[in-house]
């Protein structure tokens, strides 16, 4: 794939797709992490030219139909100050100005999510050039993700894009011993991310609801806990591989609510009570030198204090591990700024849903349309 600095932009109007779905409450952004992500694409494409449209979705709109809640305007605010520039939002391909503009909630035009040709066309045939930056919608193959870089004269990514498949790219192939943590609730969301890491790791370290499953496909009684019985079959294949780590030691309590907790050794979860947390065998994992790690999936119901330990460590223990740490999902990212700060990590990825399909090996939409070009 090429990248941004192989492309020469002066004189020409470039068309920008990013990622600006970001929590919005009464008009105001509520996270604006994403938003900061874009910027280095955008500075960088205005030192060559003033001609750029940026275009993005927000949420799920209904397509064909104006929706005042999911317009792009507080997060176009948010970039008129940073930028200290009044920029236009536009609700029609047809009103583009010269100069920066935004292109109103591209989910709101009829054909985006169906990757309809007439909207590809016509988003290609506005820009001389157009820029994918939009990592985290690159899993859609939507209009603006797929077609228009297809149909356009001219495409490549942004930098926030290339940094992204870059860093993930690296951890999963160019790692000497990884070591790759997956928690979540559900093992039948993860099946493919685990089945992938488990080829390209050394171990796989399993927390969450997650670990439940692979708990009672490996014969433990995990009393009252959520688990999956249809995927047992595939827990027990799973752990054939001899990868995957399971928790020695698990916080238990007979619900959520309840204060009434207690760490107990996995062999000694009574009929009536339940997993919720697991406690990291720091010292185990501090022995093997792990090279790189990559982490998605929270280890217990963190957001609930009694349950929050096993993630709290891991984040802690990620910080001070020495590896190249590399992490991605919104629950994760989330837990991060909870316990530490993102700055001690070596890659966060900005991606949710195009993360996980990337670590499962899946050919993104996107990457595939750029590759092309
Ligand atoms: C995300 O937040 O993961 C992306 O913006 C994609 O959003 P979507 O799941 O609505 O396609």
């Amino acid at each position: 794939m090429r990248e941004l600095k192989d492309v020469v932009l002066v004189g020409k109007h470039v068309g920008l797709r990013v990622d600006l779905n970001v929590p919005i409450e009464d008009g105001a952004v509520m996270n604006d992490e994403r938003l900061s992500a874009t910027l280095p694409t955008i500075l960088e494409i205005l030192k060559s030219t003033k001609n750029l449209t940026i275009i993005s979705h927000l949420g799920r709109p209904k397509e064909g139909e104006y929706s005042e809640e999911l317009s792009l305007k507080p997060i176009v605010h948010w970039f008129e100050k940073r930028l200290n520039l009044e920029i236009p939002l536009v609700k029609s391909l047809d009103e583009l100005p010269n100069g920066i503009s935004f292109l109103e909630n591209i989910r709101m035009f009829p054909g985006e999510s169906r990757n309809d040709d007439l909207l590809s066309e016509l988003l290609s045939k506005k820009f001389d050039i157009y820029i994918m930056d939009a990592f985290a919608t690159a899993h859609r193959e939507a209009s603006s993700t797929y077609g228009a870089i297809l149909k356009s004269k001219d495409s490549v990514p942004g930098l926030l894009f290339s940094r992204e498949i870059n860093a993930l790219s690296n951890i999963l192939d160019d790692s000497k011993k990884l070591l790759s943590v997956v928690g979540g609730s559900k093992v039948s969301t993860k099946l493919e991310v685990i089945t992938n890491l488990l080829s390209k790791s050394d171990k796989v370290l399993v927390g969450g609801g997650i670990a439940n499953t692979f708990l009672k496909a490996k014969g433990f009684d995990i009393g009252t806990s959520l688990v999956e019985d249809d995927m047992i079959s595939s827990a027990k294949k799973m752990l054939g591989t001899g990868k995957i780590i399971l928790p020695e030691r698990v916080c238990i309590s007979k619900s959520t609510q309840s204060d009434d907790i207690e760490f107990v050794p996995i062999e000694s979860v009574p009929e009536d009570k339940m997993i919720l947390d697991i406690e990291l065998n720091i010292k185990e994992l501090s022995k093997k030198d792990y090279d790189a790690i990559l982490w998605n999936g929270p280890l217990g119901i963190f957001e609930i204090k009694n349950f929050e330990k096993g993630t709290r460590d891991l984040v802690k223990y990620l910080t001070q591990s020495g590896s190249r740490v590399v992490a991605g999902g919104g629950e994760t990212i989330f837990a991060i700024s909870k316990y530490s700060d993102k700055k001690h990590f070596h890659y966060i990825s900005t991606a949710g849903g195009a993360f996980l399909e990337f670590i499962s090996g899946k050919k993104l939409p996107s990457v595939a349309a750029l590759e092309l070009k």
